[in-house]
C-alpha cells in the first residue's frame, strides 16, 4: 500500500471549509493508502518562539480530527515533536539544503516580510524539516494546498540530493496531492470568495446553534431578482451553493424555484440554510466536546500513535545513518 504523510498547523479551529477541503479528503484516503497524518507543533516554533496554550490547541485539533472521522485504529496519528527520528533527519537534510536556495523560497521571503525582528533559522529550514516530515516515513504521496507546492518540490529536491549524494536509491520523490482539485469548494457568507478563517466569514465546527443562526442571517444578500430566471449574482450563488453542501435536493429546489419566479424571501431561506447547517454540525459539534473531555482517551490516541510513528521512522533512520556512513 503507498504510504501518505501530512502535517496539520495546529492554528485555530476547523470550520466548513476545512472540513469539505483538507479533512475529508484524509478521511477518505485513510482507507486507500496508509496513512501518517501529524500535528505539526516543531514547525509552530519558527513563528512562536513560545507557542501559547500548545497542549490545548493539539488537544482541540486532534478531537476535531477524530470527531470528523480520522480513525487512529486505521490512520496513524501523531505528534511531530513525538518523534525525535525527524529532528536528526533534518539536520542531516540541513548539511546537505543550500542556503541561497532555502533563502529563495516565497513563503519564507513573506515570514522575512511578515516578522522583520524574527527571521530565525528555523524559519530558513523550514523545508528541510517539512522534508524530514514526509520522507521519514519514506512516503509516495502528499496531500497539500495549493500554497505547498514550492514546499513539494523542495522536498523532492532534497530527496534526490540525498540519493545522489550518497549514491543510492532510497527515499522516492513524493508527490502532492492537491486534494482542493476534488474538494467541494465552500463558498464564504460575506458576499464573496470561499470560505476562510483570515476573511472572517468562516462557520466553525464547533459553533453552537445560536452563533450558527447569528452568522448565516448577516450574509450579504440583495433586493432580489427583478425578472424572472436572472443569472444569480455571486453573494446570491454563494448562498444557494452552501444550501447544495448541507440541504437536501428539495430544499434547494424549493428555493430556486422562488428565485427564479421572483418569489424569493432571503429571509426565509437564510433561516432554513441556518437549520440545515446546524443540523450537519451538530453530531460532529457533540463529537468534538465529548472528545475534548476525555483528555485520557485523547492522551492514547497520541501515545499509540507516537509508537506507530516511531517504529516507522526508526526504520528510516537506521537506513540513513548505515548509508551516510555511521556504524
Ligand atoms: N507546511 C504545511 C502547511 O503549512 C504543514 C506541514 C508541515 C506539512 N510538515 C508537513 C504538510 C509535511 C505536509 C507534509 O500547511
Amino acid at each position: 500500500m503507498e504510504i501518505v504523510v501530512s502535517g496539520i498547523r495546529p492554528t485555530g479551529n476547523l470550520h466548513l471549509g476545512n472540513y469539505f477541503g483538507a479533512v475529508r479528503s484524509f478521511v477518505k484516503m485513510q482507507h486507500e493508502y496508509h496513512c501518517f497524518f501529524f500535528i505539526a507543533d516543531w514547525h509552530s516554533l519558527t513563528t512562536h518562539p513560545r507557542p501559547a496554550h500548545l497542549h490545548q490547541s493539539v488537544n482541540t485539533i486532534l478531537a476535531e480530527y477524530l470527531a470528523c472521522g480520522l480513525d487512529p485504529e486505521v490512520a496513524t496519528l501523531y505528534l511531530q515533536s513525538d518523534v525525535h527520528e525527524v529532528a536528526e533527519l533534518y539536520l542531516y537534510l540541513n548539511m546537505n539544503a543550500y542556503v541561497g536556495e532555502l533563502q529563495r523560497v516565497t513563503t519564507f521571503k513573506e515570514k522575512v516580510r511578515a516578522q522583520p525582528d524574527n527571521v530565525n533559522a528555523g524559519l530558513l529550514t523550514y523545508p528541510t524539516l517539512m522534508a524530514s516530515d514526509i520522507i521519514i516515513h519514506r512516503a509516495a504521496k502528499v496531500p497539500v494546498g495549493k500554497d505547498q507546492e514550492q514546499n513539494m518540490e523542495m522536498t523532492r529536491k532534497f530527496a534526490r540530493r540525498f540519493n545522489q549524494i550518497y549514491d543510492v536509491a532510497y527515499f522516492p520523490e513524493p508527490a502532492p496531492f492537491h486534494f482542493s482539485d476534488k474538494a467541494v469548494k465552500v463558498p464564504g457568507l460575506d458576499g464573496s470568495g470561499k470560505m476562510g478563517k483570515s476573511e472572517g466569514n468562516a462557520i466553525y465546527l464547533v459553533d453552537d446553534e445560536k452563533t450558527i443562526h447569528k452568522k448565516v442571517m448577516r450574509a450579504v444578500t440583495d433586493a432580489g431578482p427583478t425578472e424572472p430566471d436572472s443569472p444569480k449574482p455571486e453573494p446570491i450563488q454563494n448562498l444557494f451553493t452552501m444550501m447544495e453542501i448541507v440541504s437536501g435536493s428539495d430544499t434547494y429546489n424549493y428555493f430556486n424555484e422562488k428565485y427564479n419566479t421572483c418569489a424569493i424571501r432571503y429571509g426565509d431561506m437564510k433561516k432554513q440554510l441556518a437549520t440545515d447547517i446546524n443540523a450537519f454540525c451538530a453530531p460532529i459539534r457533540e463529537r468534538i466536546n465529548e472528545l475534548i473531555a476525555d483528555e485520557s482517551y485523547l492522551e492514547k490516541v497520541i501515545r499509540t500513535g507516537a509508537e506507530k510513528a516511531s517504529a516507522s521512522a526508526r526504520n528510516t533512520l537506521n537506513d540513513v545513518r548505515r548509508i551516510i556512513g555511521f556504524g
